[in-house]
């Protein structure tokens, strides 16, 4: 099925380029040209061929398009082929789907289409040259529009508005340059069977035109292409490590090489054709063809990117043994000179490179110099930026750091690691002793400049010179990343500098999600803070009930300040506090049991954590009874003057 779906899509986008790029060339290449050069028999000749290409391009683009809709109404309905047909799918498809929308729309568009290609394309008449600026915008309108069932039309908000034109624009900027080339090798064949005939002495004149469009198209083509990369793609590790994006490396390979083409052309032999000679006109036309065949082979590349996941939302295979990192630079001072002073020399070079190319006459040595500098010296930093790499080490935590998760992980690693690790996670278990490297200390703050991918990888595989063993054939993909989420955390709650009584700008760790029910009202952590920051109080009574009365006298002032505040009781069975606050809340014992890992000393007591908007937990103290009410004030106003993080050394998810 993705075969034939690759296919129809492939051999749509084909027909649809070939309409708009022929009726293109025709309004703004062969006319004004044929124009300026006399026109005859053989004019009328190419005016027959270009029409003929953009009646079937647009019957074969009707058609896969009809095609395509169907496919896309099974894949939707689930249905048989037969049913689909048969039982109004399609019509549910096109009223109420937006690819169907598009389609509807397209199809509706075809009719004045058809009827403004109907004068004759072939013709010289006004009504045939009005006919053909109709028929060019509506072919356009068509091609731009195919946009609307790629994956551009997954995304929302502007981002997505964005997408979509830039998805447009692409689309329009191929049909303008691909769709031109057998066009452009149908002038090139005329001008080669008549050397006296009109297209012969247009040949120059309309490849130069065809030649502006095609730098405009291929501009276009790369930024339009770069941001659809960037939604679809995203990262490096996207990029080398996914389906996707090892197609779009083809596709980019494909691209450049019909760039190469086109330059020849442009640059080599155009002003060769002066003379108007015929093994010139034959280069030119077989350049051409060659560049049509690499841009069909695009098309079929194409075909299969629609059909296959986005990078973004596929975990990555890193295919190699090392990466580079900045991370590993900032860490060595001495490298970071090299690396200022390395990026200085490559600078110059690229100056010099500069001043040679742009002088009248090239400057050969110093060109080879600049590029030498730029390259050679350019590249020494990387050496410092090395570091080793996994197949895993770019994965993103596929389950959310939610009190569940960690105490799934606690679970799981006082089954599975204890031995090794300790029950700490010191690194001092009964085993320790016995292996050949010390376990490694899971609480200490090193564990945080791994990626989560990192250690995904060596609980997965193992570290087979440290002897520890791997749990990829005992435990499934979520508890591994449970046992992450549950290390991350007992880590952070373990640094000592981390979280303390006074909000620190410093690194935060993210503070787990959990569910709540207010006033009969189902709510989670995640939700609540989109209000902003958020003072999370975990209770006992009777002894934090003078504490909470002085919460309940504040709360209008805090809010005020912007701090909504969310009371949990330490132990799920407690007595709800009289009177009850509209700040209480009830959760599952899950909360504050995973929360006990960042209170102090690792134990359950009644605890305030200061959570900012972003979800990191900036502060958190034990409060006896009552507390000073202008200390946690004076907390907010430090939170107020912090610039808003999203990012952490303690990894979010
Ligand atoms: C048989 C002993 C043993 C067991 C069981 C064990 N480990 Fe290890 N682990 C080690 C040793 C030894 C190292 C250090 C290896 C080295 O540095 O070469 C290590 C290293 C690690 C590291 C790398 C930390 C770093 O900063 O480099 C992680 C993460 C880790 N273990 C997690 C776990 C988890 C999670 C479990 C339980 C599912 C577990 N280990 C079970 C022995 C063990």
């Amino acid at each position: 099925m993705q075969m034939l779906m690759t296919l129809v899509r492939a051999v749509h986008y084909a027909s649809f380029l070939s309409l708009a790029g022929a009726l293109a060339f025709a309004v703004v290449v062969a006319e004004p040209a044929l124009r300026r050069h006399g026109d005859d028999g053989g004019a009328s000749g190419l005016r027959r061929r270009l029409a003929a290409l953009a009646w079937g391009g647009l019957a074969l683009g009707l058609l896969s398009g009809l095609l395509w809709l169907v496919i896309e109404a099974q894949n939707m309905s689930g249905k048989p082929f037969a049913e689909v047909l048969a039982q109004g799918v399609l019509g549910v498809v096109l009223t109420r789907t937006r690819f169907g929308n598009d389609w509807a729309l397209r199809g509706l568009l075809a009719i004045p289409l058809i009827l403004s290609l109907l004068p004759g394309l072939g013709q010289r008449s006004a009504a045939a040259t009005i006919g053909r600026w109709a028929a060019l915008a509506l072919a356009a309108a068509e091609l731009a529009l195919i946009a609307g069932a790629g994956h551009a039309i997954a995304g929302t908000g502007w981002t997505g508005d964005l997408h979509l034109i830039g998805d447009g624009a692409h689309l329009l900027a191929a049909g303008a340059w691909v769709g031109g080339l057998v066009p452009l090798a149908l002038l090139f064949a005329a001008a080669r069977r008549d050397p006296g005939s009109a297209c012969a002495r247009a040949a120059r004149d309309a490849t130069r035109r065809f030649s502006v469009i095609g730098v405009i198209a291929v501009g276009t083509l790369l930024i339009t292409g770069l941001i659809n990369s960037v939604f679809l793609v995203g990262s490096v590790p996207a990029l080398l490590g996914t389906d996707y994006g090892h197609l779009l490396m083809v596709k980019i390979a494909l691209f450049l090489t019909m760039v190469v083409f086109a330059a020849i052309n442009r640059q080599w032999l155009l002003p060769q054709l002066a003379a108007a000679r015929g093994d010139v006109l034959c280069q030119l036309q077989r350049n051409a063809l060659i560049e049509a065949g690499l841009g069909g082979a695009v098309l079929l590349v194409i075909g299969l990117l629609g059909t296959t996941p986005p990078a973004l939302h596929v975990q990555p295979e890193w295919p190699l043994p090392f990466s580079l990192s900045l991370d590993a630079l900032e860490a060595n001072p001495g490298a970071q000179i090299q690396a200022i002073v390395s990026a200085i020399i490559a600078l110059g070079g690229l100056v010099l490179m500069g001043y040679g190319l742009l002088q009248a006459r090239r400057r050969t040595p110093q060109i080879l110099l600049g590029l030498f500098l730029f390259i050679a010296v350019g590249a020494w930093p990387l050496q410092f930026m090395v570091v080793t790499a996994y197949p895993t080490s770019f994965y993103r935590s596929a389950v959310p750091l939610g009190v569940g998760s960690i105490l799934r992980g606690e679970r799981l690693y006082a089954e599975n690691c204890v031995a090794c690790h300790g029950a700490q996670g010191h690194g001092d278990g009964p085993l320790a002793k016995s292996m050949p490297v010390k376990p490694a200390d899971l609480t200490a703050a090193h564990i945080f400049e791994h990626n989560d991918g990192d250690l995904f990888w060596w609980i997965s595989s193992g570290i087979v010179a440290g002897g520890m063993p791997g749990f990829a054939p005992a435990l499934d993909e979520r508890a591994r990343w449970d046992l992450i989420n549950f290390i991350h955390a007992r880590a952070a709650g373990a640094q000592p500098g981390a979280l303390r009584a006074e909000v620190t700008a410093g690194p935060a760790p993210p503070a787990p999600n959990f569910a709540f029910e207010q006033k009969g009202r189902q709510s989670s952590l995640q939700q609540r803070l989109q209000q902003g920051p958020l003072l999370l109080i975990f209770y006992r009574l009777p002894q934090s009930a003078p504490h909470l009365q002085q919460l309940a006298a504040a709360e209008q002032r805090l809010s005020a300040a912007g701090l909504h505040l969310l009371a949990l009781p330490l132990a799920a069975d407690e007595e709800p506090p009289d009177p009850l606050p509209d700040f209480a809340a009830t959760a599952d014992a899950d909360a504050a049991d995973a929360y006990r890992l960042f209170m102090p000393a690792g134990a359950l007591a009644p605890s305030e954590f200061l959570i900012d908007g972003a979800g990191f937990l900036r502060a958190r103290w034990t409060v006896a009874s009552a507390a000073d009410m202008t200390t946690l004030e004076a907390q907010l106003a430090r939170l107020a003057a912090l610039p808003l993080q999203r990012e952490s050394h303690v990894h979010a998810h």
